[in-house]
């Protein structure tokens, strides 16, 4: 029986299927791990699942000890792995990628509908019992059929967003590293570079994964490139956005209005951003449906199993360890 450290609560019936073979032990709070607590709760675990917010580097590495051999993110994005520390340490680390691809794009498609079209603003100000019936030029927004969708990451995620945009008949730009030909061919997106996509998308959204190339994606110069009536999603990660920048643009109208899932300092939100009416702002939670929870679960789970049972994980970020 090997011995398993969970960071935080999952679903219940995840855990249940871990302690079938091995010893558990999951954090009891409701809340994220201080840096303290969990350098101190790692220490001598064969195997540890994470969260986003739990910091794996060197540091923490060292103080699991080495006969750990796997941290299991229950995040896609492992942004807060160090992975060449791992690599070097003989330690493997896994994601859970594929299983939440639509519930993130759906999410990405609820903040641009929200936020082209006013929702929370709007519903603000029917709650405050400022509404005084029907109004011809109350709460005008943007169309979103027909227009142009800008997409900067056409991974698993991007891809998942831009296919549902043909429910609005918009035209896709993207960009990634290199063109993606076989999903042009299909979908009938259009490759271009960073400067194309800023300047003629309608409606750009995020779904780069997060790395030092990048960090700040979107800063005051990319902003400034923008059309005045664009909207800006971010369901990616919020270091990808200059959160100062976008606050000064959304209050000087260099873009007309944004959608918020993440943020560059979560839980903390740049001054002035909650102020801002033009900005649809909700806590990281574009993963957050019952199925695909339990389905990262799982994924994170059959990895920790399979690598105690000394077999290749499914899903293994630093590929390089298992030779
Ligand atoms: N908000 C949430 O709760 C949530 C949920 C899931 C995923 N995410 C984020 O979404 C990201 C994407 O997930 P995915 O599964 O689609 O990953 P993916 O690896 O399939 O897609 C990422 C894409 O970004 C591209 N890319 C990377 N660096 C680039 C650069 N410098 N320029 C242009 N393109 C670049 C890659 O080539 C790839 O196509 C994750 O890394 C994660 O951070 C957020």
């Amino acid at each position: 029986m090997a011995n398993v450290y969970i960071t935080r609560m999952i679903p219940q019936e995840i855990i249940d299927s871990l302690r079938a073979s091995h010893t558990v032990e999951v954090n009891p709070e409701d809340r994220a791990l201080t840096r303290e607590e969990l350098l101190r709760q790692v220490r001598g675990r064969d195997a540890v699942i994470t969260l986003l917010t739990d910091t794996i580097d060197g540091e923490a590495l060292d103080a699991a000890g080495p006969q750990c051999r796997i941290f299991a993110n229950y995040a896609v994005g492992f942004n807060n792995f160090d992975v060449a520390a791992a690599t070097q340490r003989g330690v493997i680390m896994t994601n859970t990628p594929g299983v939440l691809d639509e519930a993130t794009a759906t999410h990405a498609w609820s903040l641009l509908l929200a936020a082209a079209r006013r929702i929370p603003e709007s519903e603000r100000y029917l709650r405050a019992g400022l509404w005084r019936g029907w109004a011809p030029m109350d709460f005008l927004g943007q169309d979103v059929d027909h227009m142009t969708l800008g997409i900067a990451g056409l991974g698993r995620i991007g891809s998942q967003f831009a296919r549902k945009a043909a429910a609005f008949d918009m035209k896709v730009i993207y960009t990634d590293v290199k063109p993606v030909p076989e999903f042009e061919r299909q979908y009938g997106a259009t490759f271009v570079d960073k400067a194309t996509l800023l300047g003629e998308a309608d409606f750009l959204s995020l779904h780069l994964a997060l790395t030092p190339e990048t960090r700040h994606y979107i800063g005051a110069a990319e902003l400034a490139a923008m059309k005045p009536t664009a909207v800006l999603i971010n369901a990616g990660r919020g270091p990808l956005v200059d959160e100062q920048a976008l606050v000064a643009a959304l209050r000087n109208k260099v873009i007309w209005s944004a959608g918020l899932d993440v943020f560059e300092d979560e839980p903390r939100l740049a001054a002035g951003l909650a102020e801002l009416d033009n900005v649809v702002i909700v806590p990281h939670i574009a993963s957050a449906t019952f199925r695909t929870r339990l389905a990262m679960g799982k994924i994170a789970v059959d990895n920790v199993l399979s690598v105690l049972r000394g077999e290749r994980p499914l899903t293994c970020v630093n590929p390089g360890v298992l030779k």
